[in-house]
This record gives structure tokens, C-alpha cells and sequence, in this order.
């Protein structure tokens, strides 16, 4: 049985050898596609794995029209927007992704990226503290609960909103639950998104939601940039905060556990058939 791992950003050493280990003692063999910049290169390796393991590659129809053998497809990771689902399902191919392995990473990006905000990016003005500012969380999956486990630390006093979630749950976690998306970016000093890319959601941080924003409002995303209205916000987003690149699960240890819970849901799916965390149900 082949497990290959197929990674344009290669997960952290460490990382990876705790994958091979995790698949050797399963008596799988391990290959390993790293840093690639041909698609080819991918449809050739992907040709005779039986289970493939993959960052925010993506795994297109061609990718799953190339491989002969698949069983299943995990994104190490939460977001599986780089997943082909229908493609995997046609084929009868199970897709999975490894939820809240690289949150912590994320939210302590976010509290990173907060600090330096309200410090005036360093540039040797005096800045302001975190300490009893309002930070709002659009969602609450694993990165808003880490996020307002860590915030709290902080004394930021911590409200949310999520179409999904019940208000006794975020009430539950110490969190103020708010009524809607548009109260939550009224009331807050910081608006920290953790929703994920759907086709409701693409586009929807536009310029009349973030406007109700009080001056000198920070807005913070570590979700996917495609969520965002780009055009509308870049004159918003100039006299705020953002980082080039996409980083928030650019840890060490976000790399050993999205890639070890990645192999370990492989070798469990094939031994007895586990298929938690299956996305294309
Ligand atoms: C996720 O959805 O889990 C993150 O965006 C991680 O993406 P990455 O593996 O490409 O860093």
C-alpha cells in the first residue's frame, strides 16, 4: 500500500518523519512529492498511491483522473476548499480533512498579528494594549475557541457570532454571543474572521460590513483571502493590518499534527474502515 505525500509547501521535517514512521510501522510505504512545480510530476506520482496526504494543494479532477489505485484523499489541514469532492466521490474515493490540528498555530498567529497592530507595527510610536478591548469572532469552530481561550489571557473582553453554532454554546465557552454578523462588527474594537470558503461566504467581508467598523477598528483574517471583497476593502485594509501570505498553519507543531492525524486517519480508515472527519459524505 502506497501513501504518498504531496506537498508544493513542504510540511517541517519533523513533521514528515513522524508521517513516515506512522506509515512504515503500518507496513505501508511512504513517497514523497516535495516543493513540486509541475502538475505532471503529480499526476505521475499520484498514479499508484493508495492514499494520498496533501496540504492546500490541489487535488483536481485531472489530479484524481491520474490515479489508478486511491482509496482516499486527506488534507492535513481544515479547509478543504482544494479538494475536488465531487471528483473523489465519483470515484468512489473517501476525502478527509484533519480538523483542529493546526488551530492553536492559527490563533496564535492571530494574537501576533493583534500586538503588532495595536503597537503601531514597531515603529517606536506609542501604541495601545489589548487588555480590555472588544475582540469580535465571526465563527466559532477550533481557531475562534483557541482565539478567545488566548484573548482571554489577554483580558480582551470576547463576543461571537456564528450562524452555526447556538448562543448557550458560545455562552458556555465565557464568550458574549451576539445576535448577528453586522452587531458583531458595530460593537467591536477588533473583527477577527474564521469562517470558512463557501459559496455564501466568498466575497461576503465587503466594504458596507466592515464600515460599521468604529475609526481605528483593526480587522484581522486568517481564513481564506477569498472571503474578502479585495477591491472594496484595499483602501480599508491600507489603513489596517494585513500579511502577504497565507501562514497561519506555518508551525512545527501544526505541521506534526495535521501530518501525523493525516497518516494515522489513513492507516485507520484502511485497518477498520474509520471514516471520521470523512468530507464528501
Ligand atoms: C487549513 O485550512 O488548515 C490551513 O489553511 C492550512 O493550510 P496549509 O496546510 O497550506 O498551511
Amino acid at each position: 500500500m502506497k501513501v504518498l505525500v504531496a506537498t508544493e509547501k513542504p510540511f517541517a521535517k519533523v513533521a514528515v518523519d513522524g508521517i513516515r514512521k506512522v506509515v512504515e510501522e503500518n507496513g505501508y510505504e511512504l513517497a514523497l512529492l516535495e516543493k513540486y512545480t509541475d502538475v505532471n510530476d503529480l499526476y505521475k506520482a499520484v498514479a499508484d498511491a493508495d492514499a494520498l496526504i496533501v496540504r492546500s494543494d490541489k487535488v483536481t479532477k485531472e489530479v484524481i483522473d491520474h490515479a489508478n489505485n486511491l482509496k482516499i484523499v486527506v488534507r492535513a489541514g481544515a479547509g478543504y476548499d482544494n479538494l475536488d469532492l465531487e471528483a473523489c466521490t465519483a470515484k468512489g474515493i473517501v476525502a478527509m480533512n484533519t480538523p483542529g490540528q493546526n488551530s492553536n498555530a492559527v490563533a496564535e498567529l492571530v494574537m501576533g498579528m493583534l500586538v503588532y497592530a495595536v503597537r503601531n507595527f514597531y515603529n517606536g510610536k506609542s501604541g495601545s494594549e489589548l487588555m480590555g478591548k472588544k475582540l469580535g469572532l465571526l465563527a466559532f469552530g477550533n481557531v475562534g475557541r483557541n482565539v478567545a481561550r488566548i484573548a482571554k489571557g489577554f483580558g480582551m473582553d470576547v463576543y461571537a457570532f456564528d450562524e452555526f453554532v447556538p448562543a448557550e454554546k458560545i455562552e458556555e465557552a465565557g464568550v458574549h454571543a451576539v445576535a448577528n454578523r453586522d452587531a458583531l462588527f458595530e460593537t467591536c474594537d477588533v473583527v477577527s474572521l474564521h469562517i470558512p470558503a463557501t459559496a455564501e461566504t466568498k466575497q461576503s467581508i465587503n466594504y458596507a460590513v466592515v464600515n460599521k467598523m468604529h475609526k481605528g477598528g483593526i480587522l484581522v483574517n486568517t481564513a481564506r483571502k477569498e472571503v474578502i471583497n479585495e477591491p472594496e476593502l484595499l483602501k480599508l485594509m491600507a489603513e489596517r493590518f494585513a500579511t502577504p501570505k497565507k501562514m497561519g498553519a506555518q508551525t512545527e507543531e501544526a505541521n506534526i499534527n495535521a501530518g501525523l492525524a493525516a497518516a494515522n486517519q489513513i492507516a485507520d480508515f484502511f485497518k477498520t474502515g474509520n471514516k471520521r472527519f470523512q468530507v464528501n459524505k
